[in-house]
């Protein structure tokens, strides 16, 4: 089966994609420092090691496992009977409270990071209105994971809203992107300090799809024109927030993650895939090039005929979120975000499976990491992989059904078991090679 994959390559030039090397060469240093091994980044790159300095991690979201997080839009949807919400999100995994058992966790497994996210609605409960104490709890978080030699990711919007945001129109409402810009700065002053690395906005492009075209998520929106508005807002809240980050304390990089699909055009297809990408994709990998990094985020490929999407193919196994089990899609995922942003460094911020069978995980995992090691090997300068995720988790619209976690979650105790595969990638992390 075509990975996809083979004309990109050939469809770069070396010009566009400055910081491309030879395999084997220095491709730069670590954005950040990795715990699990020492030295420089950029040794050779065998069969199974990872470059020195390769950044492994998990990640996480603060909606999916904090829990009663009342006062987002996402909570408000979850108990609108008109949602199409199979269930709440409640307390969730209780992390608010379990975050050092937690972290530990990360640790003990062998991690070198961790990425996860802060409750804007936590953090700013009104309008310019901050609260001191949720500030305060995640200064606490982040120094946790530096106690335990783990190094914080942190990702300031992941998918929810404060509501007195979402009553003004969230990305429609034309001051969106400033007070985002200003609850960062805020969130930087009080915890930069402590911050290793950080991602704005995750996924702004399936915040847009899914929330204003293809109205599933807040604010149940279907209508193109009104996505087209808030990819230009998200794009500028991306931008104003990085500036307001590094104005204030932010001496670490800082990044966008973006959900990338591996697209695949059945012939003659070419233009019906434009149609598609551009807007779910290109507007916002054309908009990263003087970011400090970009994060890919993939969990399947999808194909598309001259109609538009087409169905997964028959005899592709298919995951317990409906699509096709297709790890090869994070290698075209990573060469074509090279391609696009001209070559800034890439960690993968998110990859995984939802399945109720742990060894597909790791199947699945393996495959994936072969794809990195593919693109390494070609001088793709991708420098961490994360990923989704640590525990099993708040599934937006789907609710605790898919289960995408290394370590189970007890819905009734909130007990936390390791499954096999979060020791395997932690071994894999520990030893820097697969
Ligand atoms: C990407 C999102 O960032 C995360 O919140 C979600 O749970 C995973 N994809 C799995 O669907």
């Amino acid at each position: 089966m075509a990975r996809g994959v083979a004309t990109v390559g050939a469809a770069v030039g070396a010009s566009s994609c400055p910081a491309r090397v030879g395999p084997g060469e220095v491709v730069g240093e670590p954005v950040v420092k990795a715990r699990p091994v020492g030295g420089r980044y950029g040794g050779a790159v065998t069969a199974t090691n990872f470059p020195d300095g390769f950044l492994w991690g998990t990640a996480t979201a603060a909606h999916q496992i904090e829990g009663g997080n009342s006062n987002n839009d996402w909570w408000a949807m979850e108990h609108d009977p008109a949602a199409l919400c199979a269930e709440v999100s409640g307390d969730a995994c209780d992390s608010f409270h379990r975050y050092p058992e937690d972290v530990a966790m990360v640790a003990g497994l062998g991690f070198g990071s961790y990425r996860f996210s802060l409750e804007w609605s936590r953090i700013e409960p009104e309008d310019g209105e901050f609260s001191r104490s949720a500030l305060d709890h995640y200064r606490r978080m982040i120094g946790t994971c530096l106690d335990q030699g783990i190094v914080p990711v942190v990702t300031y919007h992941h998918f929810t809203h404060p509501r007195w945001l979402a009553a003004r129109g969230t990305w429609e409402w034309d001051e969106a992107p400033g007070r985002f810009a200003r609850f960062c700065e805020r969130a930087t002053d009080h915890f930069g300090d402590l911050i290793q690395m950080a991602c704005t906005i995750n996924e702004p492009n399936i915040v847009a799809t899914m929330g204003w075209e293809l109205g599933i998520f807040p604010p149940r929106v279907s209508d193109v024109s009104r996505r087209d508005v808030v990819n230009a807002a998200l794009i500028s809240a991306h931008h104003k927030a990085s500036e307001a980050i590094k104005g204030s304390k932010g001496e670490f990089p800082v990044g966008l993650t973006l959900s990338m699909a591996d697209f695949q055009a059945e012939p003659g297809a070419e233009e019906a895939l434009e149609a598609i990408r551009r807007p779910a994709e290109d507007v916002f990998l054309e908009a990263v090039g003087g970011d400090d990094f970009f994060g890919v985020q993939t969990y399947t490929r999808m194909r598309v005929g001259p109609k538009g999407y087409l169905r997964s193919e028959p005899g592709v196994p298919l995951t317990q979120m409906g699509y096709e089990v297709w790890p090869e899609a994070l290698e075209g995922t990573i060469r074509r975000a090279w391609e696009k942003t001209g070559g800034i460094p890439l960690y993968v911020t998110e990859n995984g499976i939802g399945t109720s069978d742990d060894a597909q995980r790791i199947d699945y995992i393996t495959r994936a990491l072969g794809g990195v090691q593919a693109c390494l090997e070609d001088g793709i300068d991708v420098r961490g992989y994360f990923a989704w995720s640590l525990m099993d988790n708040f599934e937006w619209v789907l609710g605790y059904g898919p289960t995408f976690g290394m370590v189970a979650v007890d819905r009734e105790t909130f007990e936390r078991t390791p499954k096999p595969s979060a020791t395997w990638l932690g071994n894999v992390a520990r030893s820097n090679a697969l």
